[in-house]
């Protein structure tokens, strides 16, 4: 996936404003040693540093990464795979806001957050649970079977784990769950009743792969109207989110 960095941080900036809350989940204390996995554009990374901790933020793209360090100058960022880093010193905590159902090997990834902790260590992480934009999804796949586009319909993009099935993971690989919510949060779309097309371009648009642009944007419309009356709310339209959270301790 690559990523437009840019266009993230002037569209998107709802990703990083619904970490807030995870932030509180984190509960970091001046002096602990914290990671950003999947950091993005830094801005978390930076409320964390702003708590008093001392941050690493990564990324597996490099665009994210020139951005972060173009925002946030003073803190320490580097592109790495979320399946395989490694650091010298291990962390207090490993904190993650929705990325986490974007890698496909999550057994790779919780063995490298554990390894990744000292003891008593915790990762605290959000990320889209079973049935998150299940309708974005089924409008999408509907339109594109309805136009011969069968693979693409095909395509599985991202892991949303039921509650049972991601705490059993972590559970799996040694981690101690203490807390886990499996939540409705809907989301606002931007820019009105453009936003279902514009969040495609921005997370879904291996899903229009080879489907030529002037097709695209009449199979963008027909997914717009099937989800206008689930989505749009007195003009402000909203994505059917579903979140899963969690802290997970390293005994
Ligand atoms: C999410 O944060 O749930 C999400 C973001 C982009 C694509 C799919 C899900």
């Amino acid at each position: 996936m690559k990523w437009n960095a840019e266009l993230y941080d002037q569209k998107h900036a709802f990703v990083y404003q619904y970490g807030e809350s995870l932030l509180e989940l984190l509960d970091a204390k001046p002096g602990e040693n914290i990671l950003d996995l999947g950091c993005g554009t830094g801005h978390l990374t930076q409320r964390i540093q702003s708590l008093g901790a001392i941050v690493t933020g990564i990324d597996s793209s490099a665009e994210m990464i020139q951005q972060a360090e173009e925002n946030f100058p003073e803190i320490k960022f580097s592109v790495a795979n979320a399946t395989n880093f490694y650091f010298e010193e291990p962390f207090d905590a490993i904190f993650s806001n929705a990325v986490l159902h974007w890698i496909k090997d999550q057994d790779s990834l919780i063995k490298t957050v554990y390894n990744n902790l000292k003891p008593g260590g915790r990762f605290v992480a959000e990320m889209g649970g079973r049935g998150n934009v299940g309708k974005m999804i089924a409008a999408t796949q509907q339109v594109l079977l309805k136009y011969g586009y069968v693979d693409q319909a095909a395509i599985v993009m991202w892991y949303f784990p039921s509650l049972g099935e991601y705490t059993k993971r972590l559970e799996d690989q040694g981690f101690r769950v203490t807390f886990a919510t499996h939540y409705d949060r809907k989301t606002p779309l931007q820019d009105g009743d453009k936003g279902v097309a514009k969040w495609i371009a921005m997370f879904g648009d291996e899903y229009m792969k080879g489907v030529p642009e002037a097709e695209k944007q009449q199979l963008l419309k027909e997914i717009t109207d099937l989800l206008e009356p689930q989505y749009n709310e007195n003009g402000q339209w909203y994505a059917d989110y579903k979140r899963l959270k969690f802290i997970a301790i390293k005994e």
